[in-house]
């Protein structure tokens, strides 16, 4: 990987959405694309990778309640982006960091992803996963998504990591 880019990763702020919104409607092929006030009402759930004064990428996470076992719940990772032109400057593992940091201060039973790009995820250490150990992920989300019928055989890959056991954060 490239030396790091001097940006800074920080929690995003009510004046951060427009800029959040921004970066994911420009991803549509890879990211469920989110309304500007799904994006405000969830802010608190965002961080923002800043860059020369500029927003330059942004990630966020869900929470699905596992039944009859809130105490372990799975969270997704989610809405993970960096600007096209910045790419590859190690911005968007800061904010998966950032992100599993955040969340390993929850104790979920593990966080997951779904994503069209597995070799930057196993980068950081996210192992594949079966879909069908993550039915909630699938009912609640992959059964509203309006790109593929059948969340089994969608391209994209199911991964998760312990974020507990993540050391590099
Ligand atoms: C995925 C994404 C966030 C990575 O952001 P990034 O800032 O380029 O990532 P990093 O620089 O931290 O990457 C670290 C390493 O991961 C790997 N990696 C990154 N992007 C990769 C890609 N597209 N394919 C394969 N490996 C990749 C590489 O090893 C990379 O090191 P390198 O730059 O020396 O090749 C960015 O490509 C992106 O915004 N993609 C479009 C949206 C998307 O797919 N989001 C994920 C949804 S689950």
């Amino acid at each position: 990987m490239n030396s790091p880019a001097p940006c800074t990763v920080r929690p995003a702020s009510l004046k951060d959405a427009t800029a959040i919104y921004d970066l994911i409607r420009a991803n549509p092929q890879e990211l469920i694309i989110r309304p500007l006030g799904d994006v405000v009402r969830n802010i608190d759930r965002f961080f923002i990778a800043i860059l020369d004064g500029e927003a330059v990428g942004c990630a966020s996470y869900s929470i699905y309640p596992e039944a009859g076992n809130f105490a372990e719940a799975t969270i997704e990772l989610t809405s993970l982006v960096v600007r096209e032109d910045r790419r590859h400057q190690g911005i968007g593992a800061k904010l998966v960091e950032a992100v599993i940091g955040r969340v390993a201060s929850l104790n979920p039973m593990q966080l997951i992803v779904l994503t069209f790009n597995p070799a930057f995820f196993r980068t950081l250490g996210f192992q594949e996963i079966s879909k069908h150990d993550i039915m909630h992920k699938i009912y609640m989300g992959c059964l509203n998504c309006m790109k593929y019928a059948d969340p089994f055989t969608c391209p994209e890959v199911a991964m998760a990591i312990n974020p507990n056991s993540y050391n590099e954060y």
